[in-house]
């Protein structure tokens, strides 16, 4: 990384070299103490962040555009969530166990209030792939109340769930799995309906989402797995890198197959819910119900909290004793998830979210028409956007140029997700971010765009 152009906008700042040398010996003291796994994520050494914008302590200032990962919906360092840690820490009560408190009561109430009227309970969590592995305990206890050996679960080829065993196995990148050897059973993966991408080779989607479903299944049942031996299927409600969704009669397919077979259907919602894709939750746009949801990331917009939303039925089926957590509804956790909710909502984020939807449809389309070649499309609702890096020879997603683009966006003060290796570009910025704010982040990817294939 080497110097950087002097930039000075109304949200960008960049006045030195990336990474400050200052930034670079944090960089390197951290790499001698870390394991290597947590390097690389950026150059940027953040000293703080607000609103929709993060600072180095050198000056430099950056538009953010990835919520840090899709977290801080309601914006960085929210002063009403602030203010609420800070009242919860006055009270003397920072940690209690399972022990019952009267926040961690105001806390499943809030989220309660805001899920459809059938998911009417919560268990709290801290992180989300604890999250994920109790829905799929869950999912596996309420199989074997139905039969025997009903324990398997079906999840999609490409999907995140998380990093802990089950949660990595049922998740669908499958060159991150290698680790285990050998990999607990009953985990089965179907390609996600993508249409850009079909994974039929189809040119186009002719409402055929109840046919890929079938195809896939049908490819299961060849290997001898048949439908009713499934406890359950897990979706992300958008795919990670992408942002696809699925097309609603695959998600209605989807229900009505879980229906017939008695699988529970999992949304896992970490990165959908709370506002980002103009909704409550993300899976509300498919029409169809959940009997699980898993929760995180946006729940708090800050410190770390994560649950599992279900039916009672569901979710009371562990006895006592055999589903609870260390860190279930820590009291400072639970004043940052009750403040970033009403926030959300006092703060009218859900309807910015939904309005800024038209604006990044425009701005994506117009990327598309000015970079044919490399710009192939877009998915996204609300705030959450991926856009696909193509080869414009080939037309298959160039990680390589995707990964330039999102270093060069560093450069010129745009912070980014880190998908250039799933040759997408993925835009989550807080779901505060002012129309002009996100124009002008849009302004740096067509400008990094146009330098990294030599057209500027
Ligand atoms: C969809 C989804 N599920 C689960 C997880 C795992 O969450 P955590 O990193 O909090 O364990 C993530 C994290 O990126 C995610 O995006």
């Amino acid at each position: 990384m080497g110097d950087v152009a002097k930039i000075e906008t109304k949200h960008r700042r960049m006045v030195s070299e990336i990474p400050h040398p200052a930034s670079q010996a944090v960089i390197d003291e951290l790499s001698k103490l870390e394991p290597r796994s947590m390097a690389g994520f950026s150059s940027v050494v953040w000293n703080k962040a607000e609103g929709f914008q993060v600072w180095d302590g050198h000056g430099n200032q950056w538009l953010d555009f990835t919520s840090a990962i899709i977290l801080t919906n309601a914006g960085h360092s929210h002063p009403k969530i602030a203010q609420a840690i800070r009242d919860q820490l006055d009270t003397h009560l920072f940690y209690s166990y399972c022990n019952p408190t009267e926040i961690r009561l105001k806390t499943v109430k809030a989220i309660i209030e805001i899920l459809p009227p059938y998911l009417d309970k919560v268990f709290l969590l801290s992180t989300g792939t604890e999250a994920v592995e109790a829905a799929l305990k869950l999912s596996r206890m309420h199989g074997q109340t139905i039969a025997p050996g009903k324990i398997h679960i079906l999840s999609y080829y490409n999907s995140f769930h998380g990093r802990t065993m089950a949660a990595q196995t049922v998740g669908g990148f499958l060159d991150q799995q290698e680790w285990m050897g050998e990999k607990p059973g009953g985990f089965h993966h179907i390609p996600f309906p993508e249409c850009a991408f079909c994974p039929w080779g189809k040119p186009k989607y002719e409402n055929c989402g109840a046919e890929c479903l079938e195809r896939s299944l049908e490819q299961l049942r060849e290997q001898g797995v048949q439908d009713d031996l499934f406890a359950g299927v897990i979706t992300e409600t958008f795919q990670g890198p992408t942002v696809a969704f699925m097309p609603p009669d695959y998600a209605h397919a989807l229900r009505e197959w879980a229906n017939k077979h008695k699988a529970l259907l999992i949304f896992d919602e970490e990165q959908a819910a709370f506002g980002r894709t103009g909704r409550w939750f993300g899976f509300e746009h498919y029409g169809v119900e959940a009997d699980l949801i898993c929760l995180g990331k946006g729940i708090t917009s800050s410190l770390p909290m994560s649950a599992v939303a279900g039916r009672s039925a569901i979710l009371d089926l562990p006895e006592h004793g055999e589903m609870s957590s260390t860190h279930t509804g820590n009291p400072l956790c639970c004043a940052a998830t009750i403040a970033n909710i009403n926030t959300i909502q006092e703060d009218g984020l859900l309807a910015n979210a939904a309005a800024l939807e038209p604006v990044m449809q425009r701005s994506l389309e117009d990327l598309r028409e000015r970079f044919p070649g490399y710009a192939g499309g877009h998915n996204g609702k609300g705030l959450a956007w991926g856009v696909y890096i193509l080869d414009p020879v080939t037309r298959q997603l160039n990680p390589n140029v995707a990964q330039s683009v999102i270093t060069r966006c560093m450069e010129l003060g745009l912070l980014m997700l880190p998908t250039g290796a799933r040759g997408t570009l993925k835009i989550a910025p807080p779901l505060c971010i002012t129309e002009e704010a996100l124009l002008e982040g849009i302004e740096v990817i067509e400008q990094a765009l146009a330098e990294c294939i030599g057209e500027s």
